[in-house]
Formats: C-alpha cells, sequence, structure tokens
C-alpha cells in the first residue's frame, strides 16, 4: 500500500500539532494546514507540507487540498482540528455580534469547507475525516454560546456528512474534554482528581483517538468522547 496521506488543520500547537505528529511517527503523509506561521516547523520536522492560511476561507481551504494532492499523490485523512478555542465570550448582553459570527465561521463554516473540497480526493482512496468537537457539544459552563453552538453544529454536521459520503468516506468527531498541553505544573492536585481516571487529559490522548478512528472501517457518524470520564460524573452540590 502506499504511505497514507493526511490534512490537518490547526497542526502548528497543541492538540494539532500532537496528531499531526502521532500521524507522522505512524508513517503518514502530513500536511499541516494552520494561520500561524509555526506550523511550517512542524510540517518541516515531519517531512510534510505546509499551507498558512484561514479555515474560514474558501479559496484556501481549496488551494490547502490542492496542494496536498499535488505533493503527495492523494488523501486518506482529513482532520479538521483548528478552532477558535476559548469558550468564554463574557455577559451575553455585551457580546459582539461579529465575535459570534467568526466562531462560528472558523469552528463550523472551516470544516464544512475542508470537507467540501477534499471529499472527492477521500472518496477516490476510501479515505476519512475526523472533526475535534467538545464535550460543550453536550454541557455547559456560562457565556460560551458561539463555542458550544460551534461544537454542538459540528457534532450534527458530522452525522449528516456520515451518511452523505459513506460507503466510500468515513465521517467521526472526538469530543475532548479537558485537555492540558501546557506546563503540568499549571494544574492542581484537584484538577487531575476531580476526573474518573485520575488526572487531566494531554494532546497525546487526543491523537491515540484520531488515529484509531482514521483505522476504524466499521466506525462512521460517531462521536468518540475523550474526557476522562468527566461527562459520565453526575455532580450535585451536598
Ligand atoms: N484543549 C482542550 O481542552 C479542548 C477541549 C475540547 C475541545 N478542544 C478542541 O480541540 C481542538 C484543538 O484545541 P487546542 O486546545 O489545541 O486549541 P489551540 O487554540 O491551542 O490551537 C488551535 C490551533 O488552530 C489554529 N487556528 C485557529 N483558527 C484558525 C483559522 N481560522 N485558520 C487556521 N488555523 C486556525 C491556531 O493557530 C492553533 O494552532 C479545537 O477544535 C478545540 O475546540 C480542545
Amino acid at each position: 500500500m502506499s504511505q497514507r496521506v493526511a490534512l490537518v488543520t490547526g497542526g502548528a500547537r497543541n492538540i494539532g500539532r500532537a496528531v499531526a505528529e502521532r500521524l507522522g511517527a505512524d508513517g503518514w503523509e502530513v500536511t499541516v494546514f494552520d494561520q500561524e506561521p509555526a506550523g511550517a516547523e512542524v510540517a518541516e520536522r515531519l517531512g510534510g507540507h505546509f499551507v498558512q492560511g484561514d479555515v474560514a476561507d474558501p479559496a484556501t481551504v481549496e488551494r490547502a487540498v490542492r496542494e496536498t494532492v499535488e505533493r503527495f499523490g492523494g488523501l486518506d485523512g482529513l482532520v479538521c482540528n483548528a478552532a477558535l478555542a476559548d469558550p468564554s465570550m463574557g455577559p451575553l448582553p455585551e457580546v459582539a455580534f461579529d465575535d459570534w459570527r467568526r466562531q462560528l465561521a472558523v469552528n463550523l463554516d472551516g470544516p464544512f469547507l475542508c470537507a467540501k473540497y477534499a471529499c472527492t480526493a477521500l472518496a477516490e482512496r476510501r479515505g476519512s475525516i475526523v472533526n475535534l468537537t467538545s464535550t460543550r457539544a453536550f454541557m455547559s459552563e456560562a457565556n460560551t454560546f458561539a463555542y458550544s453552538a460551534s461544537k454542538g453544529a459540528l457534532t450534527a454536521l458530522t452525522h449528516s456528512l456520515a451518511i452523505s459520503l459513506g460507503p466510500e468516506v468515513r465521517v467521526n468527531a472526538i469530543a475532548p474534554g479537558w485537555i492540558h498541553g501546557g506546563d503540568p505544573a499549571e494544574l492542581s492536585d484537584a484538577d487531575h482528581a476531580q476526573h474518573p481516571v485520575g488526572r487531566v487529559g494531554v494532546p497525546e490522548d487526543i491523537a491515540g483517538a484520531v488515529a484509531y478512528l482514521l483505522d476504524a472501517p466499521f466506525v462512521t457518524g460517531a462521536t468518540l468522547v475523550v474526557d476522562g470520564g468527566m461527562t459520565r460524573k453526575m455532580i450535585y452540590e451536598e
């Protein structure tokens, strides 16, 4: 089998970088697509390709897919990870409509555009898509309107795509819980202990789930919750 090819959005740092590095280590050719120039270093280390730009811009998304197919000969995996990932917007009366629209554009239009421009190439190689949602698609802290709405909509878009693009293309989502990519010293014992698995997540936990879903031939339309058990924990104050 020829080497498999993945396009990872938001691969410059944190979860996306861990996904790109995991796929590179597993032998995939990788395109890193990110608005931040730091994505070039990640791609270079992997011998991959870098596209700098905005996932909410149709022409840039079309170019990212085209350059990936031109350079590596096809496309087997699309990982839609890029997002405006800070959920908090402040009190509702003060939310700027433009901020609401921009977060939906990046977090929802982005994966839609990536699927639209990649689906033909993915179908040719019986590939698959993994969308990064969030447990915030199912539960909320206050003042997280656009983030929660975008991830809920992306959950629905995932099963809509799975039904529309199958059997050639499988489409799944991962809903991460709390994933900490920074200095572990920033976390307290209580941060870890509240999780049923006993710790906060790390980007490699999500990278492992992406690798699984890209290789799971009987799984499509699913959302895999990777949250250390937090959304299965009933919390009522005493
Ligand atoms: N970290 C968590 O706890 C957590 C929890 C649940 C879900 N998630 C989801 O996982 C994914 C990654 O999260 P993260 O914590 O690594 O986020 P992050 O903010 O650390 O990294 C996001 C990456 O996406 C890129 N990006 C942002 N907007 C872009 C755009 N318009 N075009 C191109 N690239 C863009 C950024 O430059 C960055 O490299 C996101 O979809 C996020 O919603 C994260």
